[in-house]
């Protein structure tokens, strides 16, 4: 875990932007996976993590705003437990580590929430995503289980959300080590890939890679030679000679911290012309967008710029044709991209996605388009130094979607879909990188990982 005053400031910091009531952080529990004892690794609430960073299940904890405790619920284990699952320090010890020193029963959690609604205070919560948390949040506040996230506190959400958007140097270092698995993860994909062998085993291993080093995978594991669907966790095609496969895939620092790398691999060692030619454009539309970012730049802006690169790319292809700003304006190049160009990362890897996509990426200025494609841009307000954020542009041949399209000729201005259609089959690219937004700019996070076409063909031939 940060050293305790890491721990003691960020929950000073926090109790200074509200003003009154309790602050209810419920830790998670153990997810069964088939019967009650037989769990899915262990993984704490981010927002647990970041105030109070225990890493284990049972806890609760309460801020109280106005007489400025901070009290720590949680059971130390008794010895039919220590019989099964070994000796812990107590839970006096382990709060001791995070600053606090108030420890108390994990059924006293319930009696204090309910005393103080009961006398009227403002009881603040976040919106849950576990179905066992939420119930109990309900019962104790007396809310039916689907009205509780309707209840949730704005003020204390806006306060988390600001806080944990900006990443300190001692994240940084964090997010860092994520960085270095996950280049370790890329790079054994790109010289064990080969045709004739299944992605699952590929996929598997990376995911080996993920737990031998760090906590695991901080999402399911992306490698498919079918990249054009975005989040394909099927991993049973065996790979051939010219196909392309797209391995979208990270590693979870010790401390939870997310890396979220994506590169395109050519299974044979080198790309065809065609695949080179998409691969270039995607290219171009990365390192051109990450130039851009730095503090005061709209991410919006950084996405509407690689949708105009990708267009440029796709006309001089006889793909896409017309003015290009009209395109971008009419979202004629979702077609190819339909997905933001990036997202805040950190302690999730969508951080803070459960707090509210549009608290976390929008803004009074930057309301969320409701048009296909530039919809789902899930950051799009204007950077601050400390930011963590993805850029991971694609170009993706997605048939039922060029389908569609061409059946209803849909911007069919700017789209040559007699090209289009020669193009089924060609699968996805996308290139994915960490990028901090510093003071001045921006600086990509990790050892590189190769990149180039040069770079990447040398290594996956290697
Ligand atoms: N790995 C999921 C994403 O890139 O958003
Ligand atoms: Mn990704
Ligand atoms: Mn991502």
């Amino acid at each position: 875990m940060f050293d305790t005053q890491i721990y003691v400031q960020r929950r000073e910091h926090l109790k200074q932007q509200l003003s009154s009531g309790l602050l209810l952080f419920p830790g998670n529990n153990e997810s069964p996976m088939n019967y009650p004892d037989n769990a899915y690794r262990f993984r704490q609430d981010s927002s647990f993590l970041y105030y109070f960073g225990l890493d284990f299940p049972g806890l609760a904890a309460v801020m109280d705003l106005d007489t400025g405790s901070e009290t720590i619920y949680g059971d130390d284990l008794t010895v039919d437990e220590v019989v099964w699952m070994g000796p812990q320090p107590t839970m006096r010890e382990r709060c001791a580590k995070v600053g606090v020193q108030d420890v108390l029963p994990a059924n006293k959690f319930a009696d204090v929430v309910q005393e103080a609604a009961a006398k009227g205070r403002e009881v603040h919560f976040l919106p849950q995503y576990r179905g066992d948390t939420i119930i109990l949040l309900a019962d104790i506040l007396g809310l039916a289980p689907k009205m509780l996230n309707g209840s949730a506190s704005q003020a204390f959400i806006r306060a988390v959300v600001l806080q944990r958007s900006v990443k300190v140097p001692e994240e940084v270092a964090e997010i860092e080590i994520a960085l270095d698995i996950t280049h370790k993860m890329h790079i054994y994909a790109m010289k064990m890939t080969t045709p004739g062998v299944v992605e699952q085993e590929i996929a598997g291993a990376l995911e080996g890679i993920a737990l031998t080093r760090g906590n695991g995978v901080p999402y399911p594991v992306i490698f498919s030679v079918h990249g054009e669907t975005l989040h394909n966790h099927y991993h049973g095609n065996l790979m051939r000679e010219g196909d392309i496969v797209l391995n979208d895939s990270g590693a979870s620092s010790p401390l939870h911290y997310a890396g979220d790398i994506t590169r395109t691999i050519p299974v044979s060692g080198k790309f065809t012309q065609r695949q080179k030619e998409i691969y270039e454009i995607v290219f171009d539309a990365m390192e051109t967008s990450i130039a851009q970012i730095k503090p005061g730049m709209k991410f919006r802006d950084v996405h509407l710029h690689a949708g105009k690169v990708i267009c440029n790319g796709l006309k001089s292809l006889g793909l896409m044709q017309g003015d290009t700003e009209a395109a971008i304006a009419a979202g004629a190049h979702a077609l190819f991209m339909p997905h933001g160009l990036g997202h805040m990362i950190g302690l999730d890897v969508h951080d803070m996605e459960v707090l509210g996509e549009d608290i976390v990426g929008y803004d009074e200025q930057t309301q969320r388009s409701e048009q296909f494609g530039l919809a789902y841009l899930r950051l799009a307000k204007e950077l601050q130094p400390g930011f963590e954020l993805t850029v991971e542009p694609g170009i993706y041949f997605i048939a039922e979607l060029i389908d569609m399209w061409q059946g209803e000729n849909k911007h069919g201005e700017f789209i040559n879909y007699e090209a289009v259609q020669k193009y089924r089959g060609f699968g996805g690219i996308r290139i994915e990188e960490n990028v901090l937004v510093t003071d001045s700019g921006q600086r990509i996070l990790g050892k590189p990982i190769p990149k180039t076409i040069a770079d990447v063909q040398a290594l996956c031939s290697s």
